[in-house]
């Protein structure tokens, strides 16, 4: 692939998704791209580029930014997130939202296991919201990740990536060499698209966003300008959950860094009070 179609690619990626791509990721867009040629019945990547720049078509273009996405997630992915919602988020909102409910985001969902494990935790252990109901939002650019999360089925290698056997025999059965979530687990988690860098979400207001291992594709101010949108999508007294190498600290001033919390904010009063 030549230099210039790296960086008609590399822009399409950021104007559309925000996504910057880097002179050294050629090898990331080579393995990407070459599985789309094929599947479009091109010879190569070079005439892939060749069609999509000519013919400017809409599906071929959203097509190449979904297979550019880095969609890598697991079940508990991290665990420390899972710790502070059962430890620090639950245990407050379960006050706060008594009588009304409480709302989750997760932002950037890819195929749904952060989503799932929330709602297998709630279900494992109902006391934890004190009878206050739970909605849980999953959100992805990629059709390809919401059209898997909304089927729930996993592979084998996934479901041994982070979940422990007892909910996989709990909440899963085998469908030839998948797996797929139960119907009640699916019925609790809503899944619906929503790109990132939308200058309106449009999802209405939560008390928790999950917004995880994203915002590092993309540059310093689209990262404010994303958590901006994001904080405004929030009610007061709401937590934020970010990425193990993600944080707020210099690049928006809507959260506070939540005291002994690894990756947990709350949402700044001084932004609730500015909304
Ligand atoms: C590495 S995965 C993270 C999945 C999950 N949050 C986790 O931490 O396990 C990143 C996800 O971000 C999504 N993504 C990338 N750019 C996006 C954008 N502009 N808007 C919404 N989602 C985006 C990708 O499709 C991908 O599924």
């Amino acid at each position: 692939m030549n230099s210039q179609d790296f960086e008609f690619v590399a822009q399409l990626l950021r104007k559309r998704a925000g996504i910057v791509l880097t002179g050294d990721k050629m090898y990331l867009l080579e393995s990407r791209l070459a599985p789309l040629a094929r599947k479009e019945g091109l010879p190569s990547i070079d005439d892939l580029i060749h069609v999509v720049r000519s013919r400017r078509e809409e599906r071929l273009i959203a097509q190449v930014v979904d297979v550019m996405t880095t969609n890598e997630t697991y079940f508990f992915r991290d665990k420390t997130p899972f710790l502070n919602l059962r430890e620090a988020i639950f245990p407050q909102l379960a006050q706060a939202r008594r009588g009304s409910r409480i709302r989750i985001w997760c932002a950037a969902c890819s195929t749904g296991q952060e989503a799932y494990s929330i709602a297998m935790m709630l279900d494992q252990d109902t006391s934890l919201t004190g009878g206050v109901p739970v909605e849980i939002v999953g959100t992805d650019i990629s059709d390809r990740c919401l059209e898997r999360a909304r089927q729930g089925l996993f592979t084998q290698f996934e479901v041994q990536r982070g979940l422990p056997i007892q909910m996989l025999m709990h909440y899963f059965t085998q469908q030839d060499d998948h797996w797929r979530i139960s119907e009640r687990m699916r019925q609790m988690v809503t899944f619906k698209k929503q790109n990132l860098i939308d200058a309106q979400y449009g999802l209405g207001q939560f008390d928790i966003v999950f917004c995880r291992n994203v915002l590092t594709y993309f540059d310093g101010p689209t990262k404010g300008d994303v958590l901006g949108r994001i904080a405004g999508t929030m009610n007061s007294g709401g937590f934020l959950i970010l990425g193990a190498t993600e944080t707020t600290s210099g690049i928006s001033q809507a959260f506070e860094p939540a005291q002994d919390r690894r990756g947990l904010y709350k949402l700044a009063e001084r932004s609730v009070q500015a909304a």
